[in-house]
């Protein structure tokens, strides 16, 4: 459930602290967020174009209008906490917009097990925010809208699953989330690596500025200075008593 959010594990409450501390990081992560929800806006879509069953269709058709909402709703709740400007998307966070043609490279079983671990991860990750923004109105009653529609993703894929395995088909199903959960740890290790080389290219980038570049104008300009010959007085000029 999406209300116990004090069982979270402490080290996610501590990452949350340090994730969601400024309004302008809560905003670029709310953009994160608005992003991630789009991609997979379009990939349920294309799993609806897909699928045969039109029962499936249908679930995966609503699932995908449920995403683009969520995707507005997180896009209007960055520029809201941004005084009203638009967001930029970091640029490790870009990838997780465009359609990640699932349901194609995973076959209908898996891509089903993936939705039903990505959203429960999602639910998890959701317990953990809303514990953070516990004081924060604006934030709780956004991710409580989203969470309530993100459990509903969690119940129809699990109960997929379920009729599955009850049908005969346990050993694919079994097969599907091992494969899903190989892949979504991969996914998250390759996701940190992204993550830590843009920073490591930031303090890069910083050390040079501030260790090489900085004193190199600053000696530049010294050295202009004296070659034009200007000197600064040492007292100023009293006119008055000239003549
Ligand atoms: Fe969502
Ligand atoms: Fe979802």
């Amino acid at each position: 459930m999406i209300s116990r959010d004090s069982q979270s594990p402490l080290f996610l409450r501590l990452a949350a602290m340090f994730a969601w501390r400024t309004d302008r990081r809560i905003a670029s992560k709310l953009m994160g967020f608005s992003a991630t929800e789009r991609g997979s806006a379009l990939d349920m879509y294309r799993a609806a174009d897909l699928v045969d069953d039109p029962n499936l269709r249908r679930l995966f058709y609503r699932h995908g209008l449920d995403e683009d909402r969520h995707a507005q709703m997180f896009n209007s709740a960055a520029k809201k906490v941004n005084g009203g400007c638009d967001v930029a998307v970091r640029a490790h966070e870009q990838v997780h917009q465009v359609r990640q043609h699932l349901f194609e490279k995973l076959g209908l079983v898996a891509f089903v097990a993936f939705v039903y671990v990505s959203e429960a991860q999602a639910l998890k990750q959701f317990n953990v925010i809303l514990h953070h923004f516990r004081d924060r109105p604006d934030m709780l009653e956004l991710f409580r809208r989203v969470g309530r529609d993100e459990q509903q993703h969690v119940a129809y894929s699990k109960n997929l699953l379920d009729t599955w395995r009850k049908e005969g088909r346990g050993k694919e199903v079994d097969q599907a989330m091992r494969k899903v959960k190989r892949r979504t740890l991969w996914a998250a290790w390759r996701r940190s690596g992204k993550q830590i080389g843009s920073v490591l290219t930031s303090v890069v980038m910083a050390t040079l500025f501030v260790g090489v570049l900085f004193p190199f104008a600053l000696i530049s300009r010294v050295k202009d200075r004296s070659r034009s010959g200007w000197v600064q007085p040492t007292r100023p000029v009293d006119t008055r008593s000239q003549g």
